[in-house]
């Protein structure tokens, strides 16, 4: 039998595709939510991580993200909401092997506050995309999209809330074709 892919989830906030990618894993069973890490010890998802009985750990440090992936055999990184620019040094021996998802139809509107700059700009449609993380923000190979209208009256808050529903469906469908084609034959991420 093969070994299925043990994800580490690092989130910052609140957790929702955090917890979207953690159901779709355990109702599927094609992958195995293996960690969630957190920046910060007062993100609302590291809660929602334990009462889906997931470790969890708060890391500040670079280095203390490398020795926890090494004690916890890790082979996927997922970024959900995780709000902090992971360094060249950690991203590059890792490449095509983190995950990010990002609230914009990329490469239109990298970094932060997109819901706002799609509605500045008049867009008729925004949505999110999942792509692979390099050391360029927001740049990585795309893997996946859904698109969103903007409707007249919409707010950032609207949006954003219309944009989560569909990021909820995107990242576990991308992440589910990813981990199939994976298999763990590199073995894990704290080897790279
Ligand atoms: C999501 O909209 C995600 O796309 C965005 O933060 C939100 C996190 O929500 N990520 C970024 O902006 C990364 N640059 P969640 O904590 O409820 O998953």
């Amino acid at each position: 039998m093969t070994a299925l892919p043990r994800i580490a989830i690092f989130i910052s906030g609140t957790g929702s595709n955090m917890e979207a990618l953690i159901r779709a894993m355990r109702r599927g069973c094609w992958a195995v939510p293996a960690l969630v890490v957190s920046d910060t010890a007062r993100a609302p998802g590291l809660r929602r991580a334990q009462d889906l009985c997931v470790p969890t750990r708060v890391i500040t440090q670079n280095p203390d993200i490398e020795r926890v992936l090494s004690e916890t055999a890790i082979d996927v990184i997922c970024l959900a909401g995780f709000m902090r620019i992971l360094a060249p040094s950690f991203v590059r021996p890792r490449a095509g092997r983190i995950l990010n998802i990002h609230p914009s139809l990329l490469p239109k509107y990298p970094g932060l506050n997109t819901h706002a700059r799609a509605l500045d700009a008049g867009d008729s449609e925004t949505g999110c995309t999942v792509h692979l993380v390099t050391e360029a923000v927001d740049k990585g190979f795309i893997l996946g999209q859904r698109r969103v209208p903007i409707r007249n009256g919409d707010t950032s808050e609207i949006l954003s809330e219309r944009v989560l529903k569909e990021e909820h469906k995107l990242y576990p469908d991308v992440l589910r074709r990813f981990a199939r084609g994976y298999g763990c034959a590199t073995g894990p991420l704290s080897a790279a």
